[in-house]
């Protein structure tokens, strides 16, 4: 008889020791690496958070020139991987084609040895520079239009928009676009990093962690959220319909969609920074009526909630951001995951440095001895 408590969802269970991040639920407080998140989104740029998440440390000023030129170097995708993409269905979901195109990655630049640390270094690289590639190349294509070559003069951020929309962002845009990829670059054990512990620990290459990443990811309790963030604001439609809808909702124990967070128990603080930077494209753009609504709703929901430490999370407002830059819904997550391979692979790379396979326990609660009828003898 097995005397193992079960802990659905690992609530509180420790599955590594980790030095790359760091939450305190509690007081709003986000690290990669000790340095606070805010200060990341505010002061540094996607390609030097990346180099941090994976290395430890920030780098130096040669360093992260290296690494910069690197990561323009391999944004290009092979001619073969854009005709992949090209024969998948167009509406299909984009996380799909993504997850697809990274395991296919797998086979056009093979990484098997993963104790080879340079292979390792490589892989990250080429992971890091081409998930925006595939993620514009599929959304232009989808849509009968020629997939946008990469621009080496651009950085990260602006090259991803430039790929998908064929101009550059205005100043504000960019650095909006930038920290939004700094915000969802890393955030501890959540699933998808999880998952992608899970298939390192059995030493697969960094193409198919990061596949089975993705794969993860994909569901509306992770990544998904933020689009469904949107699909519920136009449901609740008016400012004067949010209390009776947010009080029909939690009378129905319907979840919220981008509130409530298994660490946080106060507002995350990666949704405090993004509003701050959002007000400066809201300038540009005005203010959507999506923004107006979500403000309101968080405003109810804080006496509704609130006593239950159930406050909004990055992805209640990364969504209207990303509508109000003109990207569509079914990029929302994609574009998460376009953040988040920097943290995967910083975690695939820091399980590798002390490896076990993941062989977690079950507590059994099927039959046993249980007789073989034979088809015959069966109704
Ligand atoms: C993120 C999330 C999955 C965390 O889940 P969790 O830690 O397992 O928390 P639980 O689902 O067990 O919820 C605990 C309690 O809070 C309530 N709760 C949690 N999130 C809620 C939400 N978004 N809206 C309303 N109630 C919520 C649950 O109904 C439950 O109430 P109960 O104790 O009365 O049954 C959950 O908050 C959620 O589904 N949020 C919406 C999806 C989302 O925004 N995901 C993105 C995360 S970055």
């Amino acid at each position: 008889m097995s005397q193992m408590e079960l802990r659905p969802g690992l609530a509180d269970v420790p599955v590594a020791e980790s030095a790359i991040s760091y939450i305190d639920g509690k007081r709003a407080r986000l690290e990669y690496r000790g340095i606070a998140v805010e200060i990341l989104a505010r002061e540094s740029c996607f390609e030097e958070t990346a180099w941090l998440l994976l290395r430890g440390d920030l780098p130096t000023q040669r360093e992260l020139a290296e690494f910069d030129y690197q990561l323009r170097h391999h944004r290009r995708l092979k001619y073969k991987l854009k005709d992949l993409i090209k024969c998948l269905p167009e509406t299909g979901h984009p996380m799909d084609a993504l997850q697809a195109a990274v395991a296919a990655m797998g086979m056009f630049y093979p990484a098997r040895d993963v104790t080879d640390a340079k292979s390792n270094w490589e892989s990250a690289i080429r992971l890091i520079a081409k998930l925006p590639t595939v993620v514009a190349a599929y959304h232009r294509l989808r849509f009968g239009d020629e997939a946008i070559d990469p621009r080496d003069d651009l950085d990260h951020a602006a090259n991803f928009y430039y790929m998908l929309f064929e101009r550059e962002p205005s100043p504000a845009v960019r650095k909006v676009l930038d920290a939004c990829l700094i915000l969802h670059a890393e955030h501890t054990m959540n699933a998808s990093t999880f998952s992608g512990r899970v298939t390192g620990s059995t030493l697969a290459d960094p193409y198919t962690v990061v596949s089975s990443a993705i794969g993860t990811l994909t569901g509306p309790l992770h990544g998904g959220a933020n689009e469904e963030v949107l699909d519920m604001l136009d449901e609740i439609g008016s400012i004067e319909n949010v209390r009776p809808w947010l009080e029909e909702a939690v009378a129905k124990k319907r979840k919220i969609m981008g509130m409530g967070h298994r660490v946080y128990k106060v507002k995350d603080p990666r949704a405090t920074v993004l509003q701050e930077l959002a007000e400066h494209v809201f300038a540009e753009t005005g203010r959507p009526k999506t923004y107006e609504l979500a403000m309101e709703l968080e405003r109810v929901a804080a006496g509704i909630l609130g006593p239950k430490g159930i406050y909004p999370n990055v992805d209640f407002y990364s969504g209207i951001v990303y509508q109000a830059l003109g990207i569509p819904r079914d990029l929302f997550t994609p574009i998460f995951a376009v953040a988040r391979v920097a943290g995967w692979l910083a975690h695939w790379l820091e399980q590798l440095q002390n490896n076990r396979i993941f062989r977690p326990e079950q507590i059994y609660v099927g039959k046993h001895d249980v007789p073989y009828v034979p088809l015959e003898q069966r109704p």
